[in-house]
């Protein structure tokens, strides 16, 4: 019996994005999404399995996690013992190599590294599906992070049906532009039931988001950078405009973050093919063709710290030992 595992797993962007579940117990999401996996700021986990009868223990960057993120790792735990018929509690040992003061998500890359490896140790189907489901019961955005390059996260209407799949798209880089690491005032979580609550949009955002997958969907068939670009920039700024509705209002992105996307504009304006987005927080990540990258970052580096990054592996168990955090 294996005892140990360790998986890692990256972040990833959505060209069209998640915001909203329909049931937030199954995490079944309100719209099928669509991200590109990054290559870099990876998460590496690994799962023991404790012998000696112990409680679970999350471990972040070497610090011993309590409270809310704990809490989650252990819901998470529960569902896989629930499936696994085992009763073994485990310690979890967690390192992002997220730069300090990059402001990205760590719940997607989190989540998909500990259903990777989690799916090791506790002997559940290891297959891309099985792991691409059970992720998203960690956290949404993580189903697609198990996915290497592009994916598309199908809403579904149950369990079985909600899970991210590669798909074929067009070479992209995108040049993401730090503006601020601290942490967000209010969680997506928090925000997404606050928009189901409140916004009057919250449905044309729903009715709008399943069109642009439809659109996207076409756009990576084709090969259309272009199109793809035009929709994610539509996309992300829809999804800020519905947040901004909520009542108490929301708002993540900063007067700097207009900046930056006044200046992909200006790009935009001198030819090159550059269009925004951004994710729940104030940092703005700029999508491009792999050519256009350094000009793009060059151009872009005034506004705050930038990192070019390019399509990535999916969530998989690192087999040597030496890997183990
Ligand atoms: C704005 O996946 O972090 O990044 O499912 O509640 O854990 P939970 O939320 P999460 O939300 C991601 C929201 C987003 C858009 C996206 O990645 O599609």
């Amino acid at each position: 019996m294996t005892i140990e595992a360790t998986a890692r797993a990256h972040p990833n962007m959505a060209l069209v994005k998640y915001w909203g579940k329909r049931d937030e117990q199954l995490m079944l999401p309100s719209t099928g999404s669509l991200s590109m996996t990054l290559d870099e700021f990876p998460t590496t986990t690994t799962v023991r399995l404790r012998t000696d009868g112990g409680p679970d223990v999350l471990e972040l960057n070497g610090v011993v996690a309590g409270g809310d993120a704990a809490a989650r790792v252990t819901r998470f735990l529960d569902l896989v013992r629930e499936r696994a018929g085992s009763e073994a509690r485990a310690i979890v040992r967690s390192r992002n190599e997220v730069p300090t003061g990059a402001g990205l998500a760590s719940s997607a890359s989190g989540f998909a590294a500990l259903a990777t490896a989690a799916s090791a140790v506790y002997e559940l189907p290891q297959d891309t599906t099985s792991r691409s489901r059970l992720a998203r019961r960690g956290s949404g955005s993580a189903c697609r992070s198990i996915i290497d390059r592009m994916a598309v996260w199908h809403a579904g209407t149950d369990d079985e049906s909600s899970y991210a799949e590669r798909i074929d798209a067009p070479e992209l880089a995108m040049v993401v532009v730090v503006l601020d690491s601290g942490r967000k005032k209010v969680s997506s979580r928090e925000a997404m039931r606050l928009t189901a609550a409140t916004s009057p949009f919250a449905a044309a955002w729903r009715e709008s988001t399943a069109r642009t997958l439809e659109d996207m969907l076409a756009a990576c068939r084709e090969g259309d950078v272009t199109r793809i670009g035009e929709l994610a920039e539509v996309n992300a700024l829809r999804m800020h405009a519905v947040i901004q509705s909520t009542s108490p209002s929301v708002r993540y992105l900063s007067g700097r973050s207009l900046d930056v996307f006044d200046g992909i504009e200006s790009l935009r304006a001198d030819g090159i093919g550059v269009w925004g987005t951004a994710d729940a927080g104030p940092n703005v990540v700029a999508i491009t063709r792999p050519a256009d990258a350094a000009a793009v970052a060059e151009a872009l580096t005034s506004h705050g710290e930038v990192r070019v990054v390019r399509p990535g592996p999916g969530a998989r168990l690192l087999e040597d030992p030496a890997d183990a955090v």
